[in-house]
């Protein structure tokens, strides 16, 4: 039987009707349709499902859709604002780290999450969260170019 969740997504309210075997990542994906949050593995171990569950970064496929009742959810369709991307968006695009972009959302929202905790994060952080993170593309060199721009535009407010 279906219940209702509630629960701010993107900074705006949601109410939602969850079946008991959803997941976060099913809501997200199927029931309101933010295709931004990726499917990969669908067991925690790629990254590509990643979003920020009040504040930290968490794996959606992992996590019952009740999860959410009361929670903050920010998934890539929020990190926007209007037509600009985000810093950590455009320096992993001026690193050429974005080849299909598949695995992009997931680690774009992991380095939101490690940045506005820890601005100066060191580098042995960052090797940290994005080593929970495959991307089938790059061969991640790129990525790290990406993540320590990222950093830099975020100290800069840029
Ligand atoms: S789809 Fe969730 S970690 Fe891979
Ligand atoms: S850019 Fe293709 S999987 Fe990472």
């Amino acid at each position: 039987m279906a219940t209702v969740v509630q629960f701010t997504l993107n900074g705006t309210p949601k109410a939602v009707a969850i079946e008991g075997w959803e997941k976060i990542l099913d809501v997200l994906r199927e029931d309101l349709n933010l295709t931004g949050t990726k499917r990969g593995c669908d067991d925690g171990t790629c990254g590509a499902c990643t979003i920020l569950l009040n504040g930290k970064a968490v794996r959606s496929c992992l996590f019952p859709a009740a999860k959410l009742e009361g929670a903050d959810v920010l998934t890539i369709e929020g990190l926007s604002d209007g037509m600009e991307i985000h810093p950590i968006q455009r320096a992993l695009i001026e690193a050429g780290a974005v080849q299909c972009g598949y695995c992009i959302p997931g680690i774009v929202l992991e380095l939101y999450g490690l940045f506005t905790a820890n601005p100066r994060a060191t580098q042995e952080e960052i090797k940290a969260v994005l080593s929970k993170h495959f991307c089938r593309c790059t061969g991640y060199e790129a990525i790290w170019n990406g993540a320590l721009l990222a950093q830099q535009y975020m100290l800069q407010g840029s």
